[in-house]
């Protein structure tokens, strides 16, 4: 419904401009997304109806790439783009398994933020920054990063679902070569990255790849697909971790690395690298 504004919505929130956070909310079954979100959202399932599929494996591969870490040594991690917080957050998983490791969550969407604050109101080994993530400085020297992490000590950077909204313009490849050097030996790079065919010179794009960047172009995040030879390249300083490799999303399930002859196709990449 037009004009729907909840009493859990922050103040700042345009309720009638498409956020990317909801958008993806939506796509996992939440509840903080309005009209004009579902409405979008909706657009971007009829062009892929692959899209739910992909945002709950993209989650999967999120928690298989916590555990990776965890597995190891890496014990603090930096969520970059971390979005509207539900069912298996990168906290939860990690704190399973050592209930001594520590996460950031960072976000520039007052939803996700607000959301984030108040479930982690309670972990005193937890927090959100509200942030731009291009804004490395910013992120690094926030209190919740400089009070919770040691950046003298391995850390995760997970930017999962979040690099297709930073244009080439912005070159993410620089920030994340900046974030590289701000960790320490023993850190990883987790990404997950919305894809492009390929596009031979003087071919045409495919079209629903035109038609999503379309409906994206009305929220405050434009889409960015990349090939996978262009995400290839943004891990930068981390080498790819091989296996699994920089591969489909759709090789995860359940939460594991799905190891049958045959798993889905997903319109993502998924890699973690590693700095020496
Ligand atoms: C598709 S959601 C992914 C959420 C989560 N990482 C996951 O994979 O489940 C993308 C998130 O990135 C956030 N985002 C987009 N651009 C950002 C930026 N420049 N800085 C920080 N967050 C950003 C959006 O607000 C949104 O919450």
């Amino acid at each position: 419904m037009a004009g729907e504004r909840p009493s859990w919505v922050p103040s700042e929130v345009d309720v009638e401009r498409p956020s990317a956070a909801r958008m993806y909310d939506y796509f996992l079954g939440g509840a903080h997304n309005f009209a004009v979100d579902r409405q979008m959202a909706d657009q971007v399932i009829a062009t892929f109806p692959g899209t739910r599929r992909f945002a709950q494996l993209n989650r999967s591969f999120l928690r298989w790439s916590v555990r990776l870490l965890l597995d190891s040594g890496v014990r603090q991690f930096i969520d970059l783009g971390s979005g509207i917080p539900t069912v298996g957050n990168v906290h939860e998983t990690a704190q399973r398994i050592d209930p001594t490791a520590r996460v950031v969550y960072v976000d520039n969407d007052p939803v996700a933020y607000a959301h984030s604050r108040s479930i982690l109101a309670q972990d005193a080994q937890a927090a959100v920054v509200k942030a731009d993530l291009r804004d490395v400085d910013a992120v690094l020297t926030d209190p919740a990063v400089v009070d919770l992490l040691d950046l003298d000590q391995p850390v995760g950077l997970l930017t999962v679902a979040v690099l297709h909204f930073i244009p080439d313009t912005d070159d993410p490849a620089a920030t994340l070569a900046r974030y590289h050097d701000a960790v320490a030996p023993g850190s990883h790079l987790v990404i997950s990255h919305a894809l492009a065919e390929p596009v031979q010179e003087g071919e045409p794009e495919d079209e629903r790849a035109t038609t999503v960047k379309k409906v994206y172009s009305r929220s405050a995040t434009p889409l960015t697909l990349r090939t996978e030879e262009q995400i290839a390249r943004l891990f930068g300083g981390f080498a790819i971790i091989d296996p699994p490799g920089l591969v489909n999303a759709g090789l995860f399930s359940g939460g594991d690395l799905y190891d049958g002859p045959d798993p889905d196709w997903a319109p993502g990449a998924v890699g973690v690298g590693r700095k020496a």
